[in-house]
């Protein structure tokens, strides 16, 4: 009976606002590259897709499909352990050494996701003696990552150098080791963020840097190769993933060799984890082939999304946010926010709203993501929904 009890207890779970609570759906792909159909929606309806990170489709590129698939045939479909066990194949080897090449680090480390990833991240830079001075508007991988590694977490302002450079000179005079911890293209946002410059204070107070890329890679810098490229030793780490413009799963972490070393002896999330799957390293690998070869993919993306932007400027009813192919419409109150997801839906758009504790309270939203074959006929399309609701 005691016992019971205080299991019940053990049980008690956080209460989650009836308004909040979200319903998980499943989708079917749709006829187009861009189209999904919801599986409870009895009719053939399709809706287009302004949600996912896929940006340039990938996911269902046939010949990406089928290279994923003749490398699942030769190395499995699963890799059976992890990478210090007998899970490391030919795939990630290949894999890590033409990221590392692409992305101008010395090594690259692979990992089964970026919200891993980032934990990984963050306990291998700092410990209970350190302190992290993180964005405002840091994904939650690498807050749990902060927390985690014990150390102690100040934000500031998001994007703001002064308020950065404010907390980096108050918190080096404790002379206990710093880590700034920021992302180039912010996924709730769609801001960019000035990496250069920042860099550049990391450097002046000797702090170390770490950048999460999982949204610029293949979209923003030279030939799509992100924001850190360029400027390599200036950087701490970077982190990726390839679910995102990949089309693929799994994701990596971009450092020197002995930082890599580090993580491959003494990182749980490297070590204790079962290896990426052969079909998603292979998949992710042809990916980064063809956006090596179609240089302008990015910068095309960027010109689309900036079209998309415009136009919904024009229509001088919404408050927008965004530099890039992520664009936030700012609703504000949560339940118009919903309101407005449904509304969209009626007119055949999939748009998710976004909410509290996703983003600030009064900043709900209605975020859309651009993709490369987006055409002009279903902007209009999106355009006359937006002016008439
Ligand atoms: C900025 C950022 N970092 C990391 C992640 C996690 O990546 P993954 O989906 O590979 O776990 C995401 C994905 O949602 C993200 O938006």
């Amino acid at each position: 009976m005691i016992e019971l009890k205080l299991q019940e207890k053990q049980m008690k779970f956080k209460k989650i606002p009836k308004n909040r609570i979200r319903k998980l759906r499943t989708f079917f792909l749709g006829k187009k590259e861009y189209t999904l159909r919801d599986l409870n929606d009895g009719s053939s309806k399709e809706l287009i897709d302004l949600c996912s990170n896929d940006y340039f489709g990938l996911s269902r590129d046939k010949d990406i499909i089928n290279t994923a698939y003749n490398v699942t045939l030769k190395e499995g479909l699963g890799s059976g352990s992890s990478r210090f066990i007998s899970g490391s194949r030919p795939i990630h080897d290949l894999l890590e050494k033409k990221l590392s090449i692409w992305l101008n680090q010395e090594k690259v480390l692979l990992f089964p996701s970026g919200f891993q990833a980032n934990i990984a991240a963050m306990q291998a830079l700092t410990d209970r003696n350190s302190i992290i001075i993180a964005d405002k508007l840091i994904h939650n991988s690498l807050l749990v990552g902060a927390k985690t590694s014990g150390s102690k977490l100040v934000r500031f302002l998001h994007n703001d150098l002064i308020d950065l450079e404010k907390k980096l000179s108050k918190f080096t005079k404790l002379e206990k080791p710093v880590l700034v911890v920021v992302e180039s293209l912010y996924s709730m946002e769609g801001s960019i963020a000035p990496i250069k410059k920042i860099a550049k204070l990391c450097k002046i107070y000797n702090v170390q840097l770490f950048v999460d890329e999982a949204h610029s890679l293949g979209i923003l810098g030279h030939e799509g190769k992100g924001l850190c490229n360029d400027i390599p030793k200036d950087i701490t780490m970077i982190s990726g993933t390839l679910g995102k413009s990949f089309g693929s799963g799994g994701a990596f972490l971009a450092c020197n060799s002995e930082i890599a070393q580090q993580i491959i002896q003494t990182s749980g999330a490297f070590r204790y984890t079962t290896a990426l799957a052969p079909s998603l390293a292979a998949g992710a690998l042809k990916s980064l082939q063809k956006i090596e070869t179609n240089k302008s993919w990015g910068k095309d993306l960027i010109n689309i999304s900036k079209i998309w932007k415009d136009e919904i400027n024009k229509l001088d009813k919404f408050y927008i946010r965004g530099d890039c192919q992520i664009l936030s419409i700012i609703i504000g109150d949560e339940d118009k926010t919903i309101l407005m997801q449904k509304y969209l839906e009626e007119q055949g758009f999939l748009a998710i709203g976004i909410r509290p504790p996703t983003v600030p309270s009064g900043e709900s939203r209605i975020r859309i993501t651009i993709r490369k074959t987006l055409t002009d006929k279903i902007l209009k399309k999106f355009i006359l929904a937006l002016r008439n609701f």
